[in-house]
C-alpha cells in the first residue's frame, strides 16, 4: 500500500483575471521509503499540489475536489486540529527560499527546538540535546555555538541545512522538498541533496522532491511524475521513464537534455508556449504543442492508464 495516494486533486484560484486552474485533476502515489519526484515547467502546479497536500491553500485559492490518502486518512477531509498534528510530525515541507521560513528574531537553536518541545513535551535540557544532535545530523559543525546564532549570520547553504533540521525535528515519515536547492549555487546544491539522500536512508522516510531539473531526477529519484497544466501526464520508475518515455511531452523534455546532464540541466525547450492556466486548451492540454495531435485530442481529455507495469501515461496514443 502506498504511503500517500493523491487522487483527482483540483485546486483553483479565483482571481480578478479569472479562474486559475493551478491543479486540475492530478493523481499519483508515493511509496514508503522512496524519493518521488514531481517535475514540470514553471507554473504547471507542482507547489500548489504540495501545498494542497499540506492543506496550506488560502483564499482566493480553494481545494475543489480529490483525495489525499495518508495512512488511510483523507488529509483533505480531516479536521484542522488533526491536520495540525500531521504537519511537521508526519509530513514536513522544505521550501525553495529558507529565509522566508526562518524567523530573523530567534536563534536557529530555538527555532529547531520549538516544534519537538511542544509535540513531545521535552524538558529544556532534552530539547537542547535533541537540537544540537539535529544540527550535527545536517552536518553543521560546532553545533553548540551554531545553535545560538541568528539566521542572518548563516550562509545560504547553512540556512537550508537549518531548515532541514527544523523539518526533521519531529521525525516525519514524509518530507516534501519544494525546489530545495534552486536558490543555491551548484556545489552547495549537490551537498544539500546528498545530505537529503543520506538522511532519507538513515531515517527510512519518503521524500517528494519537486524540481525543474530532470538531471536531479535521474541522479536522485526512484519514481517520477511529470506534470503539465495541473495534471500528471506520465508516472513511473525513473529508469523506465528514461529508457522508454511515452508521453510526447516527456519525450520532448528528455530530448532536450544534453549529454552529461546530471545536476546541471534545467528542463529543455519544447516548441510553443505553456498555455495560460486561466484558459487551458480543450481535450488534451498539450495538443497545441504536440506533433501527434489529432482531432480527438482536441475534443477528449486522455485518462491516466497503466501502459506497462507501474508505468502510467495520459495520452490517446496509448489507449487500447
Ligand atoms: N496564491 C495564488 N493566487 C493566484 N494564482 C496562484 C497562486 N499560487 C499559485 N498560483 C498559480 O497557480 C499555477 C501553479 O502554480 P505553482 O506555484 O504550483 O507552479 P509550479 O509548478 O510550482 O511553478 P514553479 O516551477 O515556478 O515553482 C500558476 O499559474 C500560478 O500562477
Ligand atoms: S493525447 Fe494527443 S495531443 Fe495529447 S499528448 Fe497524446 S497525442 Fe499529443
Ligand atoms: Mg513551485
Amino acid at each position: 500500500m502506498p504511503l500517500l495516494d493523491v487522487k483527482g486533486l483540483k485546486t483553483y484560484f479565483y482571481t480578478n483575471r479569472g479562474v486559475v486552474k493551478a491543479v486540475d485533476g492530478a493523481s499519483f502515489t508515493v511509496n514508503e521509503n522512496e524519493i518521488f519526484c514531481l517535475v514540470g515547467e514553471t507554473g504547471c502546479g507542482k507547489s500548489v499540489t504540495a501545498l494542497s497536500i499540506m492543506r496550506l491553500i488560502f483564499p482566493p485559492g480553494k481545494i475543489l475536489s480529490g483525495k489525499a490518502l495518508y495512512k488511510e486518512e483523507d488529509l483533505l477531509k480531516i479536521p484542522e486540529s488533526e491536520m495540525q498534528k500531521i504537519r511537521g510530525r508526519e509530513i514536513s515541507m522544505v521550501f525553495q527560499n529558507p529565509m522566508n521560513s526562518l524567523n530573523p528574531v530567534f536563534t536557529i537553536g530555538y527555532q529547531i527546538s520549538e516544534a519537538p518541545t511542544v509535540h513531545f513535551n521535552l524538558s529544556k535540557k532534552e530539547a537542547w540535546k535533541r537540537t544540537t544532535d539535529l544540527i550535527r545530523d545536517v552536518k553543521i559543525t560546532d553545533a553548540d555555538t551554531r545553535a545560538k546564532c541568528y539566521p542572518h549570520v548563516l550562509s545560504g547553504g547553512m540556512r537550508q541545512r537549518t531548515m532541514m533540521a527544523m523539518m526533521l525535528s519531529c521525525n516525519p515519515n514524509l518530507l516534501i522538498a519544494d525546489e530545495p536547492t534552486t536558490s543555491l549555487d551548484v556545489t552547495i546544491q549537490a551537498q544539500i541533496l546528498d545530505l537529503l539522500i543520506e538522511i532519507k536512508k538513515k531515517r527510512r522516510m519518503s521524500v517528494i522532491l519537486i524540481t525543474h531539473n530532470f538531471g536531479l531526477v535521474a541522479e536522485f529519484g526512484d519514481r517520477v511524475a511529470v506534470m503539465y497544466c495541473g495534471k500528471v501526464v506520465e508516472i513511473g520508475d525513473v529508469t523506465t521513464i528514461f529508457r522508454n518515455p511515452l508521453h510526447p511531452y516527456t519525450r520532448g523534455l528528455l530530448r532536450c537534455l544534453p549529454i552529461g546532464y546530471k545536476r546541471k540541466s534545467k528542463l529543455g525547450f519544447i516548441p510553443g508556449t505553456l498555455p495560460s492556466p486561466i484558459d487551458t486548451p480543450s481535450g488534451c492540454s498539450f495538443h497545441p504543442r504536440c506533433e501527434h495531435s489529432t482531432k480527438s485530442c482536441k475534443l477528449r481529455e486522455p485518462e491516466l492508464v497503466e501502459y506497462e507495469k507501474n508505468h502510467f501515461v495520459a495520452c490517446h496514443l496509448y489507449e487500447r
